[in-house]
């Protein structure tokens, strides 16, 4: 069963926590290469570790009704254990007796960067309380191993957000083991955003899979499509920079459509992104991996009517300001 520790630990430390991302501009394309913008949404997984005389790495989820003990064994493993359970190989953490408690405040499996989350907040817990004095860097490196593992080819940008909580452009390497760009955006004013989740959960693994057997079909073909997605995040960035959010919002629609070509929409997507547009939203969009998860739509002057009427289309509705 699950046990009854639903309440937050009083002891909680907000160093411990991996933040939740939007993805502005560019995702998917940036797995091939291209340029994304992202930024941290208020959002964040936390997780405390404590001593247990109990054996064994004992994980527990309650808010999901999720509780197991880690197998030594990585072999043994299912895929949920797999990518969580490099951190405590990593770690050298395998054998201890401790119990970790995880508190999602991120929704599962909606475009907003949970699993990468949840993998910096289970580190920073083991760094806390182990007092292992890991960098930032490191801390990154080790999540970006958990999504490999989870997404398959991850371009490494959720991990960035999680652990470094700032709105960034971002370009993964060139090859394996170089360091990726990560640019900072110093932005002149806060964007107003309402995010739109549909309820509709996806895994980034499965889309990014769709993607990538498609793009293997034809790979001239596609390669294009995530050539104007790069050309267009990085028109977005000046956009930002000169806060022109007209500009911004055309190309949020652009890269939605984008998005749409590569079949990484959804019937729940399509309708939040017409709700939004139809109510004033500059430019809307799906977010993060798609196939259901959620959209983000630039709302400097609607936001309320905008984030009013996808919750009366039964959707959930977020305002967030980024930058
Ligand atoms: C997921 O948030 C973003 C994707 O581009 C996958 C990735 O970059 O790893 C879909």
């Amino acid at each position: 069963g699950v046990p009854a520790t639903t309440a937050e630990h009083p002891s909680v430390d907000h160093r411990a926590c991996g933040h939740g991302k939007i993805i502005l501009l560019g995702e998917h394309a940036v797995v091939y290469g291209s340029h994304a913008v992202a930024a941290p949404v208020p959002l964040a997984v936390r997780a405390v570790a404590q001593d247990t005389k109990s054996g064994g790495v004992d994980m527990f989820i309650p808010r999901w009704g999720v509780e197991y003990r880690l197998h030594r064994d990585p072999a043994h493993r299912d895929s949920f254990q797999r990518s969580l359970g490099i951190i405590f190989d990593e770690l050298q953490l395998t054998d201890r007796s401790m119990r970790i408690e995880v508190f999602p405040n991120v929704p599962r499996a909606m475009g907003l960067g949970g699993s990468a989350a949840m993998a910096v907040a289970v580190i920073r817990a083991l760094d806390q309380h182990y007092k292992l004095n890991l960098s930032d860097e490191e801390i990154n490196a080790l999540a970006f191993r958990c999504e490999e593992v989870a997404h398959g080819s991850a371009s490494g940008i959720d991990n960035t957000v999680a652990t470094y909580g700032k709105p960034l452009l971002y370009k993964r390497a060139g090859k394996k083991g170089e360091a990726p760009m990560v640019q900072e955006l110093h932005l002149p004013k806060r964007i107003p955003l309402v995010i739109g989740i549909s309820g509709k959960e996806s895994l980034t693994a499965v889309t990014v899979g769709k993607v990538r057997t498609a793009w293997q079909r034809n790979p001239a073909l596609y390669d294009g499509i995530f050539q104007q997605i790069d050309a267009l995040t990085l028109q977005g960035v000046e956009a930002m920079q000169q806060y022109d959010l007209e500009r911004l919002g055309d190309l949020m629609n652009i890269c939605h459509g984008l998005l749409n070509a590569l079949r990484v929409s959804s019937w729940e997507v399509e309708e939040l992104v017409q709700i939004a547009r139809e109510h004033g939203a500059l430019g809307a969009k799906l977010t993060g991996g798609g196939g259901g998860g959620s959209i983000v739509a630039l709302c400097p002057q609607n936001r309320e009517k905008v984030a009013a009427a996808i919750r009366d289309a039964g959707y959930q509705a977020m305002e967030v300001d980024i930058g």
